[in-house]
């Protein structure tokens, strides 16, 4: 029973057509995204900016879940009703994440290890009261010609799959997000090859960690070309490169992958989902998003931190819920986004990545 249940959560999560918010970011980071537009981040401004994206109308059409944060899931809106009761009323499934932080990786320090092991099987007792049915924690990989170190890989594949069993032990469905940064001037080959490297070490994990494969989602980053890198690569060549990565690496029994935007500019991350879907290749799993700031950076833009803005704000997340919904089943079109074409917006956004 407790097995089907996970199971239905995770096709649930990846219902045709749908993907998943990511509004998790810690303290630290929504503060330093919301000093660009000079919003002050106080509990009540984040309770107000998360309630602008929870209550968009109709966007459980597009939306099947949200990453909610430690401060967030704890809050109510001003009729004193639990944000997590808003979500479910909308329709909207809503998840955690677990994790508390990458830190210096003792022994390789210019590496990062995700921690936050110690006492989860009790806050993941403590989030299924509270309403989470799924969560997240995020491994950080940094490229550069001598990194990842073979202790970076193996010790935060260990931690995701601990990770994972617990929440399955929990009913809760784990999203295991291996993160490839896009920082540095790496190729798209290299990318790969480090890519390839880090899903071998976690599904290996997983499986000695004995992780119900059909109960958990991964979020990968997309097989792309640094962010300085000389030479970009093509939206047609980051979707075939990744397809293929993905292909060689992740099981068929895993129901779903939902990307992280990682950096890339909302039109352009919209765009490589649209191209994965579409090209002409078996995918045994269902290919959609679980973005950040490729969703929440127009709405912020356009909120900046004022009541007035707030329809305006909705209407902006609404749009890119709608787009990025569209790439999902590899439906998408330039002519969707209006005036914006893709090469207007392919510029790299926030540098803010979670701590
Ligand atoms: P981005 O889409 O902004 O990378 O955020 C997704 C996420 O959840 C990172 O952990």
């Amino acid at each position: 029973m407790g097995r089907q249940k996970l199971e239905q959560t995770a096709r649930d999560l990846i219902a045709e057509g749908k993907g998943i918010l990511a509004a998790d970011e810690t303290v630290s980071t929504i503060t330093k995204r919301f000093a660009t537009l000079k919003i002050e981040s106080t509990e009540d401004s984040r309770r107000a900016y998360r309630e602008m994206f929870f209550t968009t109308p109709d966007v459980s059409a597009f939306i099947s879940g949200v990453i909610l944060q430690d401060e967030t899931i704890r809050q109510k809106n001003d009729a004193g009703i639990a944000l997590t009761e808003v979500l479910s009323k909308q329709g909207i499934i809503p998840g955690i994440k677990v994790d508390t932080g990458a830190k210096v990786l003792a022994g390789s320090p210019e590496e990062k290890m995700t921690e936050g092991l110690d006492g989860l099987r009790d806050r993941l007792k403590e989030y299924a009261a509270m309403g989470a049915r799924f969560a997240k924690w995020r491994a950080v990989i940094r490229i550069t010609d001598r990194l990842p170190s073979p202790v970076c890989v193996s010790v935060n594949a260990h931690a995701l799959a601990r990770y994972a069993a617990l929440c399955q032990e929990q009913g809760i469905v784990p999203i295991v997000e291996p993160e490839v940064l896009m920082d540095g001037s790496h190729t798209i080959e290299r990318c790969e090859e480090v890519t390839s490297s880090i899903l071998l070490a976690v599904f290996h994990a997983l499986f000695e960690q004995c992780v119900g494969l059909e109960g958990m989602l991964l979020k990968p980053s997309m097989v792309i070309a640094g962010k300085n890198c000389s030479k970009q690569a093509s939206v047609q060549e980051v979707a075939t490169a990744t397809l293929r990565c993905l292909r060689r690496h992740v099981p068929a029994a895993v129901p779903g992958i939902v990307f992280l935007s990682g950096g890339q500019s909302e039109v352009l991350a919209t765009s490589h989902l649209n191209a994965i879907n579409k090209l002409d290749l078996p995918k045994p799993w269902k290919i959609s998003f679980s973005y950040g700031r490729a969703l929440q950076d127009p709405a912020m833009e356009a909120w900046r931190g004022k009541q007035q803005n707030l329809k305006a704000a909705q209407q902006a997340f609404y749009h890119r819920a709608k787009c990025n919904s569209a790439a999902a089943i590899g439906k998408y079109t330039s002519t969707l986004e209006g005036k914006k074409s893709a090469q207007e917006a392919a510029v790299h956004r926030s540098d803010w990545h979670d701590d």
